[in-house]
C-alpha cells in the first residue's frame, strides 16, 4: 500500500471552491427597503423539483426578511459584481441600503410576491422557502426554484443559455476568482472524437 503523505490541517469548512452569490430579499411591508447579503454556503440540493440551499446565521438582517416572507433570490456574481458582492458581505442591511450604496437596481423578482432581484446580475434565481433546518451556527433554508431569469446577452440565437459568457466568480478559501480555462464538459471523458472537437475545438 502507498505511504500516506498528507498532513492534518485542522477540521474546518474546507470544501472548495464554492459558489459565492448575492442573496436578495425584502420585507412584507412595501416600506421595507430590499436587501442583499453575500452567501458562500449555498448549493444545489435537488433536481426535480429544482431546489437550492442557503445557510444563513440568525444574526443576519436577511435571515429576518427571508423568514418573514418565505422568499429569496440567488443572484449569480459576474466579474463586475465582485466588489459589490464583497461589500454586501461586510455591511448589514439593518444599517444601510446596500442596493443604493453599491449602485445596484432592485427589480421585482419573477414568480415571487415580495423579494427583489438585482438587475445587474447575469442570472437571478427566484426561490420559495420549503424548510428551515437549524444546524448550529447557521440555519439552512431549502428553497424551491420557481423562476430563473437571465440577461439577454447570455442567450444564443436559439435561446439557449450560454453561462460561460457570464464571467462568473467562484470563492476559494477566502478569495474570489474569475472562472477561467474550460477543461472539459459533462461526459467528455467518454465522448467521441467528433463531439470533443465540436465542443472543445483543438484543446
Ligand atoms: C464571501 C462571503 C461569504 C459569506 N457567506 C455567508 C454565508 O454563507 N452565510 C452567512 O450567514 N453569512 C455569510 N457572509 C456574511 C454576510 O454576508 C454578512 O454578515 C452580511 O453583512 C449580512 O448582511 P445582512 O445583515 O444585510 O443580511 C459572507 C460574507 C462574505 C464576504
Amino acid at each position: 500500500m502507498a505511504k500516506h503523505d498528507k498532513s492534518p490541517v485542522g477540521i474546518s469548512t474546507i470544501l472548495n471552491p464554492v459558489p459565492v452569490v448575492m442573496v436578495s430579499s425584502a420585507g412584507k411591508d412595501p416600506g421595507t427597503r430590499p436587501n442583499i447579503m453575500t452567501v458562500a454556503w449555498a448549493g444545489t440540493v435537488n433536481s426535480e423539483p429544482p431546489m437550492v440551499s442557503v445557510s444563513i446565521r440568525k444574526s443576519r438582517y436577511s435571515h429576518k426578511l427571508i423568514s418573514e416572507t418565505g422568499e429569496f433570490v440567488i443572484n449569480l456574481v459576474s466579474k463586475s459584481l465582485c466588489k459589490p458582492c464583497d461589500y454586501c458581505g461586510v455591511r448589514s442591511g439593518a444599517d444601510e441600503d446596500k442596493f443604493a450604496k453599491c449602485g445596484l437596481t432592485p427589480v421585482k423578482a419573477e414568480g415571487l410576491e415580495y423579494a427583489y432581484a438585482i438587475k445587474e446580475a447575469p442570472v437571478s434565481i427566484s426561490c420559495k422557502v420549503k424548510s428551515v433546518t437549524e444546524l448550529g451556527s447557521h440555519d439552512m433554508f431549502i428553497g424551491e426554484i420557481v423562476a430563473v431569469t437571465a440577461d439577454s446577452y447570455l442567450l444564443d440565437d436559439k435561446g439557449r443559455l450560454c453561462l460561460d459568457n457570464a464571467k462568473l466568480v467562484a470563492y476559494n478559501h477566502g478569495e474570489y476568482f474569475l472562472l477561467g480555462e474550460k477543461l472539459g464538459f459533462f461526459g467528455y471523458s467518454v465522448a467521441s472524437a467528433d463531439v470533443l472537437k465540436k465542443r472543445m475545438g483543438n484543446k
